[in-house]
């Protein structure tokens, strides 16, 4: 609980973060920053290989349906292709 009171505080806090993202302007890149920087700041794609990237996009698809938060298929598969092509 005292994790989600934190992280509620946090994404009030959050200003727009300039995360430098490669191909920012790209459509997948637009939507990689839109959406994942609504709970936390948009984290860099170097972070994660394409394997850890794969795992990683079903635990936040589980955190946004907690939120009801939704994305289409069409979005979920540009911003996996944008991920697999910048991952590290
Ligand atoms: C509904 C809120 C929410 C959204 C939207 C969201 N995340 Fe997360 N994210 C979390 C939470 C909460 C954690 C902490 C770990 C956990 O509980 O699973 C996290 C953790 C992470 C981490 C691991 C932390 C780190 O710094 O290494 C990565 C990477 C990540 N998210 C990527 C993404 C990506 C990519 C997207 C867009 C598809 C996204 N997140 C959208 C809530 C969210």
């Amino acid at each position: 609980m005292r994790f989600l009171i934190m992280l509620a505080l946090l994404c009030l806090a959050t200003p727009v973060w300039a995360t430098d993202i490669p191909d920012a302007d790209s459509p997948g890149g637009a939507l990689y920053a839109d959406h994942c920087a609504a709970c936390h700041f948009l984290p860099h794609p170097k972070r994660l290989d394409w394997g850890q990237w794969r795992h990683m996009l079903r635990v936040m698809k589980m955190r946004m349906d907690e939120q009801g938060m939704t994305m289409d298929k069409t979005e979920w598969r540009q911003i996996s292709a944008y991920l697999k092509a910048h991952a590290r």
